[in-house]
């Protein structure tokens, strides 16, 4: 695990979306898991950028999203599918058949989830997935309790996800209670995971995930068993590791090897 840690969430949102960057030179037809939410938004800004300015394309990427709030309309304003588009499809030029979000409206969700692993892995697998993370140290919508091999499913968010999420919703009787998720053992398999987590409302989450035991009740802290997983903090987010400027260390000349600083 690295955990980077930079004084703000723009330029830690910067070094990661240069590690992103990284892959797309190396590897342009590269395979991306992605997240939605607050967090991503910046980093995304970051890859718009950078599409922008010559530096990388998206034109052969595909992507899979981790999760879809079940029962929303690809259409509605706070549905995933609408989220990832608003905020980096419609910026790149990434052609929008590859990129793939959890249908929300499945009829068959079982069918839905099987169909979306088994096109994961015809594809190669994700080379890396983009992760936020929950304050209660939640990844994609795996909430504690859900079992650390979980696979994609249906799942049921806690009233603590619903309460974090009704920001982006009129009221909260508005948000979801359901949604399709990627599985902690289906992220598990991706070759790079990339965390992001700003703010001090994430930093017991961040604690948990790095310096407590591995447990269902932190599920990111699975990322403890993942041979290549980065984490980018700022401040606020790793204001209560122990360790933080041995990891902050050992990051710099980790993501220097990685990026060419
Ligand atoms: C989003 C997702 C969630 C969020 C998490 C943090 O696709 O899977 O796990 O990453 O809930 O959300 P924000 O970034 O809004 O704090």
């Amino acid at each position: 695990m690295e955990i980077v840690i930079c004084k703000t969430k723009e330029e830690a949102s910067r070094k990661a979306a240069d590690l992103v960057a990284a892959l797309l030179k190396k590897k342009p037809d590269a395979v991306l898991g992605l997240a939605t939410g607050s967090t991503p938004v910046e980093m995304y800004k970051a890859l718009i950028a950078d599409v922008a300015a010559g530096k990388v394309s998206f034109k052969s990427v595909k992507s899979w999203n981790l999760d879809e709030y079940y029962g929303l309309e690809p259409t509605h304003e706070q549905s995933y599918r609408h989220f990832m588009d608003a905020n980096l499809f419609d910026h790149v030029d990434v052609d929008k058949a590859n990129t793939h979000v959890l249908d929300g409206l499945a009829a068959d969700w079982r069918k839905e989830v099987a169909d979306y692993e088994a096109a994961i892995a015809a594809a190669g697998g994700i080379d890396l997935q983009v992760l936020g993370i929950g304050s209660d140290g939640h990844i994609a919508f795996n909430e504690p309790g859900s079992s650390l091999a979980s696979r994609t499913r249906l799942v049921s968010l806690t009233p603590q996800t619903i309460a974090d999420n009704a920001r982006f919703f009129e009221k909260s009787e508005d948000v979801p209670r359901q949604a399709l998720s990627m599985g902690v053992g289906s992220i598990m398999e991706a070759r790079r995971v990339v965390l992001l987590a700003f703010g001090a409302g994430k930093a017991a989450a961040v604690k948990g995930a790095i310096e407590g035991g591995v447990s269902q009740f932190c599920t990111a802290s699975a990322l403890q068993m993942h041979p290549d997983c980065w984490f980018f903090c700022d401040e606020a987010a790793a204001s209560r590791l122990e360790l933080k400027d041995y990891y902050a260390w050992r990051a710099g000349e980790a993501l220097g090897a990685e990026i060419g600083d």
